[in-house]
């Protein structure tokens, strides 16, 4: 990938300066990540379904991530969408500037993460997000940018796959759980907030110094994310220790968020991750989020049962 354009939307060159200097005990130790130990990878394309549920359910337990091949989205696909949102990291800054916005309320916009470090202040992360909504039926193509003029088709075509494999993952799941197969699904509601945060991550002089995205869990339901190959950087918590996700070839990273532990009494597990940056190669992953609108969490807590339902599932952890 041309990585030589790049520069960060909101104009902070891209230089390790201090700004991006995390303190000693908040840096990665890159040494002491495994790698070769990992998540499981699961052939979505099983028939015998029992095996297939089963597999599914223990990973969710276990680890809370996993990769699927055989998943049924079209790899040509994965391939357009990946560099058409390439090529969106590499308009000129200005262009994605107009996405640029401090007000939280906003649902298309570009940004970048940071820590809030004690006697530092706000350490910038070594990378830029682009997030926007997306939905697996309706046109949701007013909240796409115009340029590159492919994303808006490309995007579409591509929300309506992920959208079935989602149904497809949370039939699996439910079932894995003993529930009724559109079990999650309702209950994540007929409305879900469904968005999308492409994470680019440009070539970092020392990765070891700063982080493309801080240890966080994700706080939607369930999140299927697209990586680029060849290039690794995100990193799951697993029995305590860091874990390297490798790409798999034509494999989607999918991984349980907070809401579906809740809702599975903790049974599936929402992990800890992060991602580091890469000393010679940019870096691209594309997280498609699937989660509970405000309305839902909201029923939910009027109907005193916490913000969301867990008995109401009737499973047991
Ligand atoms: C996220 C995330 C990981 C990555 O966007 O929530 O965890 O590899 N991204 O960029
Ligand atoms: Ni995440």
């Amino acid at each position: 990938m041309e990585t030589t354009r790049f520069q960060f939307a909101n104009n902070t060159p891209l230089s390790l300066s201090p700004n991006f200097i995390l303190p000693e005990e908040n840096r990665p130790i890159l040494s002491e990540v495994f790698s070769s130990a990992s998540i499981p990878t699961i052939d979505l394309n099983n028939h015998d379904i029992d095996d297939l549920v089963s597999k599914i359910s223990r990973a969710c337990e276990k680890f809370g991530f996993f990769q699927i091949i055989n998943h049924g989205v079209p790899k040509e696909l994965c391939q357009r969408v990946l560099a058409v949102v390439t090529e969106f990291f590499q308009l000129p800054p200005e262009e994605r500037a107009q996405f640029l916005t401090t007000d939280h309320s906003k649902r298309v916009k570009v940004f970048n993460y940071y820590q809030k470090v004690e006697g530092q202040g706000r350490v910038l992360m070594w990378g830029e997000t682009f997030t926007h909504p997306w939905h697996p039926t309706e046109d949701f193509t007013h909240f796409l940018p115009k340029s590159p003029p492919q994303y808006r088709a490309i995007f579409t075509e591509y929300a309506r796959e992920i959208g079935a494999l989602m149904d497809k993952l949370l039939s699996l799941m439910s079932q894995g759980l003993g529930l009724e197969k559109d079990c999650l699904k309702r209950k994540i509601g007929e409305r879900p907030a469904i968005y999308t945060q492409a994470n680019y991550y440009p070539p970092c002089p020392d990765p070891e110094l700063t982080m493309g995205l801080q240890a966080h869990n994700d706080i939607s339901a369930l999140v299927v994310l697209l990586q680029m190959e060849g290039v690794s950087g995100l990193q799951v918590v697993i029995d305590g220790k860091w874990v390297a996700v490798e790409p798999v070839p034509d494999a989607f990273v999918v991984n349980i968020a907070d809401q579906i532990e809740v809702l599975s009494n903790g049974r599936y597990k929402s992990a800890l991750h992060r991602a580091v940056s890469n000393k010679r190669l940019a870096r691209l992953s594309l997280p498609m989020f699937y989660a509970p609108n405000n309305d839902t969490a909201r029923r939910s807590e009027e109907e005193g049962k916490g913000s969301f339902s867990v008995t109401a599932l009737g499973v047991r952890s």
